[in-house]
């Protein structure tokens, strides 16, 4: 089992990236697990060259924070790795234009922003090459990315088919709960990073005081019956689900024991707060040794190089470069 994914450093981390992906990365840790923060993807947004800096940096500290082990997994940085670049362009030489047009987290980021960058369009295949450059058998990620792994399979199965055996065709490994964390103040939309919802998204380094906050005033329901139901219940349903990935046990269990919401979001926040608590603490001290950090992402750097450079070279060669 070959495992890749990615994250973005492009704001603070959430309970949908924690829930949704990283819970799964650690848990599917081994030395053929490689674990990208894709600073390359975040330039896609207009982000501040300082803050993609920072954030990088924060970013790197909270993937060992909440678990991953540099002497196990291979933590890396994405723009550190040429190859992704380079993939990219060539599969981006198979895509249609068509396809990455129907993606439909294009259509709703361009929707909202009205002009939009080339980078927005091709970002899915810059995803592709990151994935099959390590040859991957399995991809953690939440529900939003099912789509764009597909894109991945496509790319690959069509270059494979074009040149020759290349890229082994990568499968998704998505939760059962917590695949799709919803924002706490609309539980009809996924909660994001991009989406301005300060009350609505739960950050992993909140303050106790801002968890207990924001889950008490979480959009819930007026019928007073604690049972877990998207379609009638889609705010308690998304508590229970965030209850149920943090204590492994069933959604409707949960309900079941259960009579007022007011109870349900107590326990709820101090859960919460007592399984990120020593996440923030683990940060914090990681934080605090910035050589100790570069050092890691170096090791991480050189591990991954070797692996994307040889797939690279054969994808180049298969396409007629000559090396
Ligand atoms: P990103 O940075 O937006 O999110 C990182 C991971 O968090 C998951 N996620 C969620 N899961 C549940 N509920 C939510 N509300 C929620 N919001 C985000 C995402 O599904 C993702 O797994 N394109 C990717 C990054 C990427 C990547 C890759 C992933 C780049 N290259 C290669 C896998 C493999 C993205 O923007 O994720």
């Amino acid at each position: 089992m070959r495992v890749l994914s990615g994250i973005q450093p492009s704001g603070a981390i959430h309970l949908g990236n924690y829930l949704g992906a990283l819970t799964n990365w650690v848990r599917n840790q081994s030395e053929s697990s490689f674990y990208a923060v894709v600073d390359l993807h975040s330039l896609t947004l207009d982000i501040d060259p300082e803050e993609l800096r920072k954030n990088t940096r924060e970013l790197v500290a909270t993937l060992f924070a909440v678990g991953l082990d540099p002497a196990v997994a291979t933590v890396f940085v994405q723009s550190h790795v040429a190859p992704h670049a380079q993939l990219s362009w060539l599969l981006e030489c198979t895509a249609s234009y068509g396809e990455l047009t129907r993606m439909t987290q294009f259509k709703e980021k361009a929707e909202r922003q009205g002009s939009y960058r080339v980078g927005l369009l091709t970002y899915p295949v810059l995803m592709a090459a990151d994935i099959l450059l390590y040859q991957t058998t399995h991809v953690p990620v939440g529900d939003d990315q099912r789509q764009h792994l597909e894109l991945a399979r496509n790319l690959a199965e069509r270059f494979n088919n074009r040149f020759g055996q290349t890229f082994t065709i990568p499968e998704g490994i998505v939760p059962a709960v917590g695949a799709r964390v919803m924002d706490l103040q609309d539980p009809t939309r996924k909660m994001s990073k991009s989406l301005h919802s300060p009350t609505g998204t739960l950050n992993i380094y909140d303050s106790p005081e801002d968890i207990e906050r924001k889950i008490k005033r979480a959009v819930t329901d007026n019928d007073g019956d604690v049972a877990f139901d998207w379609t009638r219940k889609p705010g308690l349903s998304n508590l229970l689900e965030i209850f149920s990935s943090i204590t492994d046990r069933e959604p409707a269990q949960i309900a079941a024991g259960y009579t007022r919401y007011g109870d349900l979001k107590s326990d709820l926040a101090t859960a919460l707060i007592e399984t990120l608590r020593p996440i923030r603490e683990r940060f914090e001290t990681l934080m605090a040794d910035q050589a100790e950090l570069d050092r890691l992402v170096s090791l991480g750097d050189n591990r991954a190089r070797p692996v994307a450079e040889a797939t690279y070279s054969l994808a180049a060669s298969r396409m007629g470069l000559v090396s």
